[in-house]
């Protein structure tokens, strides 16, 4: 049945903008409108029946744990993302779970950030793309999507009071753009508001955030919904376009929104609005169906966890492991996984694969037994070193595995620092001082520190975490029966004073500016030639790969294709990342050396060739300007590159776009500069001021060309105060008239190169082999 929202009582629309209890809203059964049934995300089902929380601490149904967003970046495989967002529809349907929330999909300002497990990426691009096929895949299963936490939520230190201090290029071009791609091109359900104030004002009640730019920008007509418990004043969160505040408030909330509509401070359409948007929500309504399918589940966790490690490290081929090698494996996690991080996305896992298992049912095919050794615990440590590195020195290679404990990271609170325990330190270096090989296994959510062993071993498998099915996953990948294939979603630095917010995170006395501006991760380090561990976008394979050939070119006004051929030239089947940026430096503002504009990840066999087609729009060679408060593609010269990673270009294309030019009109606050450097203006008025000067002193005023560089920062009222009357008003008038009509002449351009075909874009083609 659709109900109307003016059909409804004031009482009873208040009563649908706030939640039951702590994960459904309320029915309103006389009226057809059934409840709602929402849980946690983002990387598997939380179903409560008993014990509710938002920080994962009382039980859950069991459901497959796939790999948190941290991994699931690092797969840079969309198809990963969209083929976990059907399966966790898939369970969520069986417990009759009406939309999921997530997935989270915030920006990784800081490796410190507590949550950067649940998050994608340090670029917004990578996060977007992930995020949008995520949520079209779980939508297209019928469940609905929460994406979260809208926005500038990239701390966990105060995250409930703090106001992120951002500009709004930094927000367009940095924080904003993945909820912008996930928005317009999966239209999710809702969207989850974060608790943070951004610039002063609460996520919740952010009218900008929520009604100018999701609304009126992107289109969005799905329900925003708070994060649980981010509402401080519900009367300005509907006015500012905050639908549904979650958990429910007991009724306090609802009878506050309809004494403020009785009062007229509310406005009783903006109620019926947010009322309409959360009835929308009803038809999501589903009873439970189907059964969990733990195996499928599990199988599925599995493919994505081994799509998703990355290989940092691999002198002499240590990898893939020889089955017939004899081998010591390390470390407590080989035998208690580290696979999740900690908070509301915990989830009660339906099994998990043990690593040291799973390895052993690889060696014992050729009748190795594994040797295994804790190396590290608590009460003797050295002896348990000491036993370890015995193991160490008596077999062939040594597999340890590190990394960080639960405790360490999770939500609600952000780590102090990047380095592994030093006991972990301890064990990886006097293991590498005295094994033939060592391979280290790293499983932790937010970026470590490699140093200062990493020099000591001969592998690194960066498994960050990988979900339940982490163990057997893990020992595919060192046995080389699946090629690793994950890339860095994130820059490793080399120490945490290399990362840009390290001066601004997490911010003092209530707020964190947002200093570094654009210049998050690999935008800093390559601009700056800060020289991180390793950069983002890296990641090894058991094969080699080359990029043989990049063309690139202008098809039509807004579009630019570019085509990128690839071979594996190895000897072993692989997934290979082609990643494609777009580096300029035009425009009147500082632009990252490149950044991410396009990806693919394609399978090879040995010796396959394919070309991969790209598209370029507009947006891609874009800057936000903030005095227009628009997207320009600014004219000038722009390279189209493909990166290895995103300091190792391989091939590159120059094109030289026309662009647009934006003419503001001139005033009296304009500089002499400005004035002087107008296409139409500056002109005429260069002639007028030649003109009002005697014959016999031009000469002398040529010599003086040098002194007007003086006033060119200048501003005309100002400039007049010191000239008097060296141009009179009615002339300045009719200039800035001139300029007015100038503007509105000028039609956005958009972008065009001189190379515009084929033929030229192969004279200027350098390709080089990867
Ligand atoms: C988290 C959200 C989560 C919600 C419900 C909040 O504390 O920030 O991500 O969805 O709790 O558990």
């Amino acid at each position: 049945m659709n109900t109307d929202p003016s059909d409804l009582t004031l009482e009873e629309q208040a009563a649908l903008l706030s939640g039951r209890d702590f994960w459904s809203t309320k029915p309103l059964p006389d009226r057809g409108v059934p409840s709602i049934v929402m849980t946690d995300g983002p990387h598997g089902v939380r179903m409560q029946r008993a014990g509710t929380d938002h920080l994962g601490i009382n039980h859950s149904e069991p459901a497959t744990c796939f790999p948190p967003a941290v991994a699931i970046g690092s797969s840079w495989d969309p198809t990963a993302a969209a083929r976990m967002g059907a399966q966790i529809a898939a369970e969520a349907r069986t417990h009759g779970v009406h939309i999921v929330l997530g997935p989270g999909i915030n920006i990784k300002r800081s490796p410190l950030c507590g949550r950067n497990f649940e998050y994608y990426s340090e670029d917004p691009y990578l996060s977007g793309v992930l995020g949008a096929d995520y949520v079209s895949a779980l939508q297209a299963a019928g469940v609905g999507a929460s994406v979260k936490h809208f926005a500038a939520n990239n701390q966990e230190t105060d995250r409930m009071r703090v106001s992120a201090e951002v500009d709004e290029r930094t927000l367009r071009e940095l924080y904003l753009p993945a909820f912008e791609r996930v928005v317009t091109e999966a239209a999710p359900a809702t969207v989850m508001c974060s608790y943070n104030k951004v610039n002063g004002v609460y996520a919740s009640e952010n009218h900008w955030l929520l009604t100018d730019v999701l609304r009126h920008d992107w289109g969005f007509t799905g329900a925003v919904v708070s994060d649980w418990g981010a509402v401080s004043n519900r009367v300005a969160g509907v006015a500012a376009g905050m639908d549904l505040e979650m958990p429910g408030s007991g009724g306090r909330t609802d009878a506050e929104i309809v004494d403020a509509v009785r009062k007229g401070e509310l406005s009783g359409e903006l109620v019926e609005q947010s009322v309409g948007r959360v009835l929308a929500l009803t038809e999501l309504v589903a009873d439970a169906e189907g059964e969990l399918d733990a195996d499928e589940g599990h199988t599925l966790a599995r493919e994505l966890a081994e799509g998703s490690a990355v290989l940092l490290r691999n002198e002499g081929g240590v990898l893939p492991l020889d089955r017939a090698a004899s081998v010591a494996v390390i470390g407590p996690f080989a035998v208690e996984p580290r696979f999740q991080g900690g908070g509301s996305s915990h989830i009660n896992p339906t099994r998990v694969d043990v690593p040291l298992e799973a390895m052993q049912e690889h060696a014992g095919r050729l009748g190795q037994q594994l040797a295994f050794a804790p190396g590290t615990g608590s009460g003797n440590a050295d002896a348990l070193r000491a036993e370890a590195v015995e193991l160490a020195r008596t077999t062939e290679v040594a597999v340890v595995f590190a990394g960080l404990a639960e405790a360490d990271e999770s939500e609600g609170f952000d780590r102090e620092g990047i380095d592994l325990p030093a006991d972990q330190v301890a064990l990886i270096r006097a293991v590498a001082a005295v094994a033939p090989k060592t391979v280290v296994v790293l499983s932790h959510g937010g970026v470590v520190a490699l140093d200062p062993w990493h020099d000591d071993v001969d592998a690194v498998l960066d498994g960050f975490l990988l979900g339940q099915a982490a163990g057997s996953a893990l020992a595919n990948l060192l046995y080389g029966v699946t090629n690793p294939s994950g890339h860095l979603a994130e820059t490793i630095p080399q120490q945490l004073t290399d990362t840009p917010s390290f001066l601004n995170f997490p911010g003092e006395q209530g707020h964190v500016r947002y200093g570094e501006g654009v210049f998050v991760g690999y935008r800093y380090h390559s601009s700056l030639g800060v020289l991180p561990r390793y950069p983002f976008g890296y990641g090894l394979s058991y094969t080699t790969y080359s990029t043989d050939l990049l063309e690139a070119r202008v098809v039509d006004e807004t579009t630019v294709e570019a085509s990128v051929t690839v071979t594996n030239s190895g000897p072993v089947a692989g997934k290979h990342v082609v990643q494609l940026y777009v580096a300029t430096q035009a425009g009147p503002v500082r632009r990252p050396v490149r950044e991410l504009r396009r990806f693919a990840k394609v399978d090879l066999a040995p010796g396959e060739s394919t070309t991969v087609h790209f598209e370029l729009d507009r947006r891609a060679f874009a800057y936000w300007d903030s005095v227009e408060r628009d997207w320009v593609v600014a004219p000038g010269d722009y390279a189209v590159q493909v990166g290895t990673d995103a300091d190792t270009i391989v091939a590159e294309q120059q094109l030289t776009l026309v662009g647009e030019t934006r003419l503001a009109p001139l005033t009296l606050d304009s500089t002499i500069g400005e004035w002087l450097g107008h296409p139409v203006v500056g002109p005429v008025m260069r002639e007028g001021m030649t003109a009002a000067i005697p014959e016999d002193q031009r000469e002398q005023m040529a010599e003086q060309e040098d002194q007007l560089r003086m006033v060119e920062s200048m501003p005309m009222q100002q400039f007049l105060a010191f000239v008097g009357n060296l141009f009179p008003p009615e002339a300045l008038e009719s200039l800035m008239a001139l300029s007015r009509q100038s503007t509105t002449d000028q039609q956005p351009t958009n972008i065009h190169t001189a190379t515009t075909d084929a033929s030229d874009a192969d004279a200027t083609n350098t390709t080089t082999t990867a």
